[in-house]
């Protein structure tokens, strides 16, 4: 990340003051939409987007937004049905929708949704980071969409209409015509029109990649370019007239709202306000989070198996650090220690068993986190071997700065981070991980060695649809010879495919039923 280009960012950048969402471990939720939208990580949607790539003559962050408007476009405030919903994976077959974009967006998303993330949650992400990545503001995020398993109606505004009718289809999705005018202008700050998507309207007489704004950077060009007249953008100037709909727009109100947005401040304002609409703008029956704001202490990849006598729980505490430099330097002094209490009997001292992490590695923040103040995530590993008898029912944390200060107690704010069962576990030692899939193992604390173990597993794709909808398939586990009985545990096992995006395991032991949701099916780093 280039410091030059973030600090000017940084001070243009106005707080969202207002109530965060409430995280309390464990919410599959609010932790993956936190790691998407605030870790710099290769696996997250912020490196896609990030300096505002370019792509198809594009950007990436421009075909992302204009994703998320199409798939709220769908929206009818008379009957409370449609908006993002992620209706649009239906519905890429009509002309409405045609453009390169559109798959290619869906590809970039592939593998991010979950059984606890919905591809409507990424659509919504993939145009704050769009805006964010451009240069733009950054948009608070709410989570907990909810996908459509159909398609929406057909009521895209499409160029060719007039005035009349996208008022009306505006009015429909909740917006009034000022409203209309600014939202179209934030939209088309950024991309353009496609010649192979649009000959009509890129006609032969004009340069291929034409755009809607000089610059590929989200700031109000267009709205300037507008006013004096110096656009190139082929909805407001392009020979054919029908098709001229920025134009149409943007002057029907005598261009009070285009002046207005000639100042660069009203317009990330207006910006802001009227993007979050959109991508808030949900089914009647979805209700939405607080936005999801940076979790300082958060809990991470944890894991309870049994090996060679003992119990091992692994598990990361994550720090968030607030300083560009010299972390490093300062990092040495802080101790963060894991506690833990037994599950039955006693054998920890009385203030709990303990250990110190066995490492620390950290990563980047995202452009999304810097502008929220965080510039890294310190990752404390743990790695404690539990008692197999007394087992673990909950643990927590002390941070202690070293500092003079009094050493902090992380305790899920006093609910203790608890451990629900230790009856069915996912066992990632026992698992082999190949390119293909996995075999995945569990470990099943069953006198019996007659339980029912399944897997509900969220798959990416289906056989109609290539793209990951919330379709799952349940597997069958059997008892697996090649791991004996050991440390009071039967292990089962099952084949599972490398499109599962997260598994949530069942087993019913004497009459009692558990489960265990198992995120990534990944080897452990130790
Ligand atoms: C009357 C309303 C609108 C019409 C008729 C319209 C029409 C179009 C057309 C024809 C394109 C070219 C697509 C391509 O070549 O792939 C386009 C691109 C785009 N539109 Fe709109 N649009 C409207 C409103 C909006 C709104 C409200 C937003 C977002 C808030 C938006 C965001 C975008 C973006 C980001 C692109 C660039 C896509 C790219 O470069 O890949 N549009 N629009
Ligand atoms: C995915 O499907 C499961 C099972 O049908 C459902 O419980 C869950 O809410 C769905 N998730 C999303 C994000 O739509
Ligand atoms: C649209 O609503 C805004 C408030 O969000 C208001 O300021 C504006 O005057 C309204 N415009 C029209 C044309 O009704
Ligand atoms: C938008 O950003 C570009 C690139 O930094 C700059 O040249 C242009 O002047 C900016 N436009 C406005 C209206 O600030
Ligand atoms: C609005 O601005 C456009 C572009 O500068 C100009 O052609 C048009 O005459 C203006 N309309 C009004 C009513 O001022
Ligand atoms: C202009 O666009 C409209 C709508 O797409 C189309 O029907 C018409 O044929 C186009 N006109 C020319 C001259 O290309
Ligand atoms: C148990 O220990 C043996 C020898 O120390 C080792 O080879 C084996 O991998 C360990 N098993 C597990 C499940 O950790
Ligand atoms: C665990 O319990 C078993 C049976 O009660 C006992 O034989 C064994 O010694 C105990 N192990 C430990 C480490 O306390
Ligand atoms: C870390 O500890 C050393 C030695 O006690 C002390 O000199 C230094 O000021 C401490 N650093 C911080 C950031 O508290
Ligand atoms: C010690 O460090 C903690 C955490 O970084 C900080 O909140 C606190 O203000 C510091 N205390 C002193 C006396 O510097
Ligand atoms: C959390 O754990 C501590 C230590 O075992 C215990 O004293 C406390 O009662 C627990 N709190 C809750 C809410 O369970």
């Amino acid at each position: 990340m280039l410091l030059s280009r973030l600090i000017p960012l940084v001070c243009s950048w106005q707080l969202v003051v207002g109530s965060a969402a409430v995280y309390n471990w464990p919410d599959p939720l609010l932790d993956n939409i936190d790691d998407q939208l605030h870790v710099d990580r290769f696996t997250t949607l912020n490196v896609l987007s990030r300096d505002c790539a370019t792509r198809d003559g594009t950007t990436v962050g421009a075909q992302w937004l204009r994703m998320a408007f199409h798939d709220f476009a769908t929206h009818d405030i008379y009957t409370g049905k449609g908006g993002l919903d992620a209706s649009i994976i239906f519905e890429l077959d009509r002309s409405q929708n045609i453009g390169l974009g559109m798959r290619r967006s869906l590809v970039d998303f592939l593998g991010a949704p979950t059984e606890y993330v919905g591809m409507a949650d990424i659509i919504a992400m993939g145009a704050v980071l769009s805006v964010v990545g451009c240069g733009g503001p950054a948009l608070p995020f709410r989570a907990g969409r909810i996908d459509a398993t159909k398609a929406g109606p057909e009521t895209v505004p499409e160029p060719q209409q007039d005035l009349d009718s996208h008022i009306a289809a505006f009015k429909r999705l909740g917006f009034n015509k000022t409203e209309m005018i600014g939202l179209l202008a934030c939209g088309h700050a950024l991309g353009g029109v496609r010649q192979a998507d649009f000959p009509l309207i890129v006609t032969p007489d004009l340069p291929v990649g034409v755009t809607f704004q000089v610059p590929f950077i989200f700031n109000n060009s267009i709205v300037h370019e507008y006013l004096d007249s110096t656009t190139i953008n082929v909805l407001e100037v392009g020979s054919n007239i029908s098709t001229r709909s920025d134009l149409r727009i943007f002057s029907s109100d005598g261009n009070v709202t285009m002046n207005r947005l000639a100042s660069s401040d009203v317009f990330n304002t207006e910006c802001t306000n009227l993007i979050r609409r959109m991508i808030d703008t949900v089914p009647s029956t979805v209700t939405l989070t607080d936005p999801v704001e940076i979790i300082d202490y958060k809990v991470q990849a944890t894991m309870l198996f049994p090996s060679n006598g003992s119990l091992v729980f692994l598990a990361t505490m994550r720090i968030v650090q607030d300083i560009f430099i010299a972390a490093e330097l300062l990092r040495p002094n802080r101790t963060v220690t894991m506690f833990w209490k037994e599950r039955y009997g006693t054998f920890c001292p009385e203030k709990g068993c303990s250990t110190e992490y066995f490492e620390l590695d950290f990563e980047s923040a995202s452009l999304y986190g810097f502008f929220k103040g965080v510039t890294q995530f310190d990752y404390h590993r743990f790695r404690a071997e539990i008692d197999l008898n007394t087992s673990i029912s909950h643990f927590w944390f002390e941070v202690d700065p070293k500092n003079g200060s009094a050493p902090l107690i992380i305790d899920n704010h006093g609910a203790n981070y608890t451990i629900d069962q230790d009856v069915l576990l996912f066992d990632p030692r026992r698992s082999s991980f190949t390119k293909g899939g996995s075999n995945m193992v569990v470990a099943v604390k069953d006198p019996s060695g007659h339980a029912a173990v399944s897997a509900f597993t969220t798959i990416s794709g289906s056989p109609l649809i290539p793209w990951p909808v919330n379709t799952s398939a349940t597997t069958h586990f059997a008892l697996d010879p090649s791991h004996p009985p050991a440390d009071g545990y039967k292990f089962y096992s099952a084949p599972i495919s490398d499109r599962a995006l997260s598994n949530t395991l069942h087993a019913t032991v004497s009459g009692k039923a558990y489960s265990q949701w198992v995120p990534l099916l990944t080897a452990p780093g130790v």
